[in-house]
């Protein structure tokens, strides 16, 4: 959608073309590696795309929030309130979950009017909700003289999806879109939040976001029962070390775990995170040393992982990442973000990158009834205000 499309748009919807709407952007991620790690204290390594959500807002005169969408045919409008409760409809709760944290830390609103627009697929693992919250903060805080800075709005922003929208998510996809740089990776540590920009520009080989096009449907509840398995672990980990979190372990630990652990599926669980966590900072390593086979091959490790230790994936994605690395130029692949649906990540040879996405989709077709999309995304910057 260009600008001059989109502004237009606006104007078709809200009138008054002699007061100019500003446009903010948002990104969506992807995760390269470090998966279910975040709300462990452990390591995460994703980059920020350069799909994502278009906001175009305005002040008004009247006390009055309007909420509209290019994407689908659902305006929501409400009256100023000292708090705002959960609409029943999802999208609406991104922003009124983010505008609630702002007036808690005593913002004044005025009228505004949003118009959004986003490019990133939905429920697909690319964090499109993330980017919904993040651009809205980023408007926001210029919109109210707010003056926070990005982190703050980051932990505003997943707070609002905690609380408001009732996803208990860790903090990677918010922090990503918020601190995304073009053609640069982030290897975050979600304990402490410190984080390093690292480079991540492939030269003969290309990064392949395949979308199963599987809704992962109604599993947040699974998400909170992997979180609960975790914390179990911890405790039952306390009697070796008294650590607040798995991610306080390292690979040499894992062989203790079978003494302390008892449970097989409390056992699998912290086995995952801890192994994963290792994969993410060799990852980094690798990747710096230009040594992108081994890259592949950890992402690889990854996926096996998240299948048999923290099953979260399913056929659609197994189908993709297995029969994807029969196909010639495979360096690596796996699941991105939450699971069980969504999307899978490969980096496969550009010679063999054409072929691999006409090959993947005809097998996936016919082993799952389904068609997938294929991207090749490029790396861009975080959240911003555009014009
Ligand atoms: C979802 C959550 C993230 C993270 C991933 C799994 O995307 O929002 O916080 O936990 O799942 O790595």
């Amino acid at each position: 959608m260009d600008t001059i499309n989109f502004t237009e748009k606006f104007y078709e919807k809200y009138g008054n073309r002699s007061e100019k709407p500003v446009l903010f952007f948002s990104p969506g991620r992807v995760n390269l590696i470090g998966e279910h790690t975040d709300y462990n204290g452990g390591f995460v390594f994703p980059c920020a795309l350069i799909y994502g959500t278009y906001l175009l807002i305005r002040k008004i005169k009247s006390n009055t929030l309007k909420f509209s969408t290019i994407n689908f045919n659902e305006d929501y409008q409400t009256e100023l309130k000292e708090l705002f409760l959960n609409t029943g409809k999802k999208w609406i709760n991104y922003p009124l979950g983010v505008i609630n944290e702002f007036i808690k830390k005593g913002f004044k609103l005025s009228g505004l009017e949003f118009l959004y627009f986003g490019d990133v697929p939905n429920e697909a693992g690319l964090s499109s909700s993330a980017s919904i919250e993040m651009v809205t903060a980023v408007a926001l805080n210029e919109f109210l003289s707010a003056s926070l800075d990005m982190l703050e709005m980051v932990k505003m922003s997943q707070k609002a999806e905690n609380e408001f929208v009732g996803m208990n998510c860790g903090i990677m996809d918010q922090f990503a879109v918020a601190f995304g740089k073009k053609d640069h990776a982030i290897f975050l540590n979600c304990d402490s939040l410190l984080y390093e920009n690292v480079p991540f520009i492939l030269t003969d080989c290309s990064l392949i976001i395949t979308n199963t096009n599987k809704r992962r449907g109604l599993t947040d509840s699974i998400y909170n029962e992997r979180r609960s398995e975790c914390d179990k672990a911890v405790e039952l980990l306390q009697a070796y070390k008294p650590i607040r979190n798995l991610s306080e372990l390292n690979t040499e630990d894992i062989n203790i775990l079978e003494k302390y652990i008892k449970d097989p599926i409390i056992r699998k669980r912290a086995k995952h995170v801890i192994s994963e966590n290792g994969r993410v900072i060799e990852a980094v390593g690798v990747l710096k040393n230009d040594n992108i086979i081994r890259f592949g091959q950890l992402m690889n490790q990854s996926h096996d992982s998240l299948k048999d230790d923290y099953e979260v994936t399913g056929t659609e994605l197994d189908t993709l990442v297995y029969e994807g690395r029969k196909l010639p130029g495979v360096l690596g692949t796996r699941m991105t973000g939450f699971g069980f649906g969504g999307c899978t990540i490969s980096i496969v040879r550009k010679a063999d990158s054409a072929k691999f996405m006409t090959s993947l989709s005809a097998i996936y077709q016919k082993k799952t009834g389904l068609v997938p999309d294929f991207y090749q995304p490029e790396i861009g910057d975080g959240a911003r205000r555009i014009i």
